[in-house]
């Protein structure tokens, strides 16, 4: 149950450079999604944490203790691959005591703990069983009882679910979020799907190219993304380019504040704007605009608009969960809620 510190952190691989100065902090305790695209650069950093690879600069420490000099066996980070890679010819409770026999505990304590840990990951009574005889989210489920055995002090998750099938995703994340609750381990869980990002993890790490984007709770990193990458990593966005607002559509107290706000683009999720056929009266926290219906989609429990509107010289999305039924070519106002937009440098 470890805090970490990952400072500096830089690792080339033929000349190039993979982790760039890669700096994050992970409170004890905490569950932490490192998110990121094919190649940016996640394995690598949860090896170089695991001591299973060497960092060319940068520090870790544990507690406040710096790791990076000690072997993978005294840090005491556990990582569970992606592929699982259980002893084949190991039954199952073999496998999850692999690590306690290599430590010598008591061969009495060793079976209690596999028969507490299959618990755990709900497969209770399937010691005997060969990996061969498990499907694969068995397996993983296996894999990572294996991983609790020694107790880390810090647990790698290297996309844990990503090859699972869309049921046992489900169940494997909320196994993994449960185990989490009970054991209050420090996690590191490693995917690059937004959706189980935001639903697992306690906070999120964007990763690009071999560098923090941005870090932050959910919710924060949904409503208030630094820049295109991370908002466009959480879901549709509308962009407007502050300085193409035709000013007329602004109060007078709010073209001042925008005056300051020229340069910079405002984001706003589609499902916040809200859809009306009478124009709202003046209100200083919601930017009426009018706009004409060019496509509507339905998709059962939502409707997507498409809605140009001259006034910002571009069609926004509209995610409409009320199921209004505007027909394509129809006037409509829409309020966009100013409190909830987020504003990106340009
Ligand atoms: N041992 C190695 N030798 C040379 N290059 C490597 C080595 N391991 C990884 N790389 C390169 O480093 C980059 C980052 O790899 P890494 O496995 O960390 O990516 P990732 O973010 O985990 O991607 P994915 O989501 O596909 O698993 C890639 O361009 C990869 O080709
Ligand atoms: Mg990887």
């Amino acid at each position: 149950m470890s805090r970490i510190e990952i400072k500096n952190l830089t690792k080339k691989f033929d000349s190039k450079n993979i982790l760039k100065d890669l700096n994050l902090n992970i409170e004890q305790g905490e569950m932490v999604a490192l998110l990121g695209p094919s190649g940016c650069g996640k394995t690598t950093t949860l090896k170089i944490i695991s001591g299973l690879l060497d960092a060319d600069q940068g520090d870790i420490k544990f507690d406040g203790k710096s790791v990076i000099d000690l072997p993978t066996e005294k840090r005491g980070a556990v990582l569970v691959f992606q592929e699982y890679l259980l002893f084949p010819h190991l039954n199952a409770a073999e496998n999850i005591a692999f690590g306690l026999k290599m430590q010598g505990v008591d061969k009495s304590i060793r079976k209690n703990r596999v028969e507490e840990l299959l618990e755990l990951v709900n497969l209770p009574g399937y010691q005997s069983r060969y990996p061969y005889e498990l499907s694969g989210g068995q397996q993983q489920r296996i894999a990572l009882a294996r991983a609790l055995a020694v107790h880390p002090k810090v647990l790698l998750l290297d996309e844990p679910i990503s090859n699972l099938d869309a049921n046992l995703r489900e169940e494997m994340r909320d196994l993994i979020r449960k185990i989490h609750e009970e054991k209050q381990m420090t996690t590191i869980f490693v995917t690059h799907d937004r959706e189980e990002a935001l639903l697992v993890a306690d906070k999120i790490a964007v990763m690009k190219d071999g560098n923090l984007e941005q870090v932050g709770i959910p919710e924060e990193l949904y409503r208030n993304p630094v820049n295109r990458y991370v908002a466009d990593f959480f879901g549709q966005a509308n962009y407007i380019k502050i300085s193409q607002i035709n000013k007329d559509v602004f109060p007078a107290d709010k073209m001042r504040e925008y005056k300051h706000k020229k340069n910079k683009i405002l984001m706003l999720r589609p499902e916040f704007i809200h859809l009306s056929k009478e124009k709202l009266e003046y209100n200083k926290n919601i930017l009426v605009l009018k706009g004409e219906i060019e496509k509507r989609s339905y998709a059962g429990e939502r409707i997507y608009y498409q809605v140009k509107v001259n006034a910002v010289n571009s069609s926004l999305r509209v995610i409409d969960f009320k199921l209004s039924s505007y027909d394509q070519g129809s006037t409509v106002y829409l309020e966009l809620p100013l409190n909830k937009a987020a504003y990106l440098e340009n």
